[in-house]
């Protein structure tokens, strides 16, 4: 039931913090030091290469995990989205291992990819929700998120609980190949055990969002912009809102404007960027004063507000800081809930929205 919730989409958008730790709890060591995964028939220290294939919102985790794994793991990682993935003949690598990453495990295009690359000899693993799925019965290992049923078509708890499974899993496998000290562990252990608090903390400031939600409402184009890992968070943030609200929007890396899609910008456009305090934030904020310059009406989401002038924004909303095992993870909060809002602006219906199905069983 959707208990005191409106929707589905709201009750598992809070639901967050509390499925989120359930699935870490299932891969760190209960006294809080060290990355536990299921027991592997392989050896983890020998993999090669990782390939991560995944549609929509899944293929959008698979985009943040390439971040984690080549930097904790230094492993290449190769990232497609399933219904192009085995139609290119993809090149596989001995010893590579291909991680197929779905909420309901049924998803046609990325089952195809699975056994395209079981055929083909690869080791494989399953990052699903529904652990009777086809996808967790056919891979070799299954990496099993505990989000519980998602009933919204709008993907939000799966997504969260699939990072957070994609991170414990780059930080075992720095570990398994040795580049990963123990101390170095378990700070990164400590960093996760910390996030569904943060993770409270965001969704307790879900007012701030609704004003948001009514300044962007009338727009016709959003566009979403991120660097570094928060890409692909700006492109899970415009693929929420247009599933929901059916306002068109599209996510760019921040960097990318310039080639191209800056020229759709004027005074009706509004542009969310997300701009955490890492390395890229001098970047990003000068990507965003381009935005600004062109009279773009740019929404900044960041745990440093102070970076642009507020009078010049069009809204915003404070985040916490935190480190890039996490960071992504929370900013995907406020983009959900951004879509949300807007929606019920909007007034669609957010929990099935038009033209989509829950679950795509058809290629
Ligand atoms: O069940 P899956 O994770 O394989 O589903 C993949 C996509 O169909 C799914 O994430 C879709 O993009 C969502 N509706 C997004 O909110």
């Amino acid at each position: 039931s959707k208990g005191n919730h409106r929707h589905f989409m709201q009750k598992e958008i809070f639901e967050q913090p509390v499925v989120v730790s359930q699935t870490l709890g299932r891969y760190l060591d209960p006294i809080g030091t060290q990355v536990t995964l299921p027991k592997l028939p392989f050896d983890l220290k020998s993999v090669t290469k990782i390939t991560l294939v995944a549609c929509g919102t899944s293929y959008y985790a698979a985009s943040v995990a390439r971040y984690w794994i080549e930097k904790y793991a230094r492993t290449p990682v190769e990232v497609d989205i399933a219904s192009e993935f085995r139609y290119r003949d993809p090149i596989y690598a001995e010893n590579g291992l291909c991680i197929f990453i779905s909420q309901s495990g049924e998803t046609a295009d990325t089952l195809a990819a699975l056994r395209h690359a079981k055929e083909a000899g690869q080791h494989t693993a399953a990052i699903v929700n529904v652990t009777e799925s086809t996808m967790a019965r056919e891979a070799d290992i299954i990496l099993p998120t505990y989000a519980g049923t998602e009933i919204g078509v709008a993907s939000t708890k799966a997504f969260t609980c699939q990072l957070a499974v994609l991170a414990a899993f780059s930080v075992a496998m720095g570990v398994a190949k040795g580049l990963i000290s123990s101390d170095t562990e378990k700070t990164l252990v400590k960093e996760l055990e910390h996030l569904p608090a943060q993770m409270s903390t965001v969704l307790a400031t879900e007012e701030n969002i609704k004003a948001i939600a009514a300044e962007i409402a009338d727009a016709r184009d959003i566009l979403f912009v991120g660097r570094g890992i928060h890409f692909p968070i700006a492109m899970e943030g415009a693929l929420k809102l247009k599933e929901i609200s059916y306002i068109h929007a599209e996510g760019y890396a921040a960097g990318e404007l310039k080639h191209g899609p800056i020229a759709l910008i004027d005074e009706n456009v509004p542009v969310i960027g997300i701009a955490p305090s890492d390395g890229l934030l001098d970047k990003s904020v000068s990507n965003l004063q381009e935005i600004m310059a062109r009279k773009g009406r740019v929404v900044l989401f960041s745990d440093h507000l102070k970076s642009l002038p507020q009078a010049d924004l069009a809204g915003s909303f404070s985040m916490p800081s935190a480190g890039d095992l996490t960071s992504p993870i929370l900013y995907a909060l406020p983009v959900q809930l951004l879509a949300y809002y807007t929606a019920l602006e909007k007034g669609t219906d957010v929990d099935q929205p038009r033209n989509l199905a829950k679950s795509v069983t058809v290629e």
